[in-house]
């Protein structure tokens, strides 16, 4: 079976991040996140992928090559433009080997998800519909558009989102096209699938699928989403061919961490990575070269590549980009960024009101 996988976003919430490395190659769990969900769908019996690439296309293809590390075969394609989800898709078309009545897979590149994607194929093909949409619901619903499905299954309308949804069931981002409807969608300008394909196809009365999976299911496209991924791939709380051993924390054999230190939480301390004494890392990424000063705290946030961390300093539900340098007795807190080698100078910032 064959997929298409669309990577060419900007991930522009998880900034500054993705200034430099595209969303589903950040590190989760130690490895890019889209080697998870590459190995999932290898392991639901994908055997070929087609990455769909805009952004910084050429990171994806250097690290990936023909996917023979994955068992697989990898192809990419890059829009000049970025297209749109739908654009995205219709632009590998000509890449796809599966005949017109087959199914093809298509994943958003930044979702983790747990559910059976060999289920859903067997469910779009007992339908025999012309797309079946992976659906979940979720607490607060504010942030999708909702899909509604009868009592049969099928999609009955596709609602915008609004502060007052009709309904708390979502589209997950995990698609099964039939291969000529791939080939329906208009050519040469962007076409999203949400907001044009699905709910054309609806209008003219072809078989829209709903398949309804509450397993885990995570879209990683906001900072806090990314860390919890990446926290629950390494404790295990989704279970990743990329993930051989899971535990409280992975910290590779070239950090230093202080025996004094904590590391826990599903946390990733990289290589080269260092963590000082009596220092606290909860369920946060520490990536390759970046080093966390004596005392200091973090919480659910990600220290970026070569970036220093003071003594004394608490980072919490933060981002402190490539090579930046907090200065000691810092306090970063909620949802504070802090762009790649910017200095920030000792005690500059504080949170609690009594300081
Ligand atoms: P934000 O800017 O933070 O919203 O992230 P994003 O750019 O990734 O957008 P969004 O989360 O809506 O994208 C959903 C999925 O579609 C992601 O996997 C993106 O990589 C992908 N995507 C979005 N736009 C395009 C596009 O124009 N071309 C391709 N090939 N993929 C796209």
């Amino acid at each position: 079976m064959e997929a298409v996988v669309l990577v060419g976003g900007q991930g522009t919430r998880l900034r500054p991040l993705t200034l430099s490395t595209p969303k589903p190659m950040l590190p989760a769990a130690g490895v890019p996140f889209l080697t998870h969900q590459l190995a999932r769908a290898r392991a639901a019996g994908v055997t070929r992928a087609v990455l769909a690439t805009s952004y910084r296309a050429e990171v994806f293809e250097e690290h990936f090559g023909d996917g023979a590390s994955l068992a697989m075969h990898l192809d990419y394609v890059t829009e000049r433009e970025p297209m749109g989800t739908g654009g995205g898709i219709r632009n590998v078309a000509d890449r796809l080997t599966s005949a017109p009545d087959e199914p093809v897979i298509v994943l958003n590149g930044d979702i983790l998800s747990g559910h059976d994607l060999a289920a859903q194929v067997a469910a779009h093909q007992a339908a025999q519909a012309a797309v079946t949409l992976h659906l979940v619901h979720v607490a607060d619903p504010r942030a999708f558009g909702s899909v509604p499905t009868g009592a049969d299954g099928r999609v009955t309308a596709f609602v915008e989102k609004s502060p007052e949804p009709v309904s708390n069931q979502v589209n997950a981002g995990c698609y099964v096209f039939t291969r000529s409807v791939i080939d329906g969608i208009p050519t040469g300008r962007p076409v999203s699938v949400e907001r044009e394909t699905f709910p054309q196809l609806l209008a003219a009365g072809a078989v829209v699928q709903g398949f309804v999976d509450d397993a885990y299911w995570l879209d990683v496209g906001t900072p806090q989403a990314f860390v919890r991924a990446s926290a629950d791939l390494v404790r295990g709380v989704l279970a990743s061919p990329a993930v051989p051993r899971i535990g409280a924390a992975l910290i590779r054999r070239s950090a230093r961490v202080d025996a004094s230190a904590s590391v826990t939480g599903g946390s990733v301390v990289d290589a080269d990575a260092t963590v000082a004494a009596g220092a606290r890392v909860t369920s946060s990424i520490v990536m390759p070269g970046a080093s966390v000063g004596a005392g200091c705290v973090i919480e659910s946030s990600v220290v970026g590549r070569d970036a220093v961390i003071e003594a004394g300093c608490v980072v919490a539900d933060s981002i402190v980009g490539d090579g930046a340098r907090i200065g000691a007795g810092n306090e970063l807190r909620a949802g504070a960024r802090v762009w790649p080698e910017v200095t920030l100078p000792d005690r500059a910032l504080r949170f609690s009101s009594d300081v």
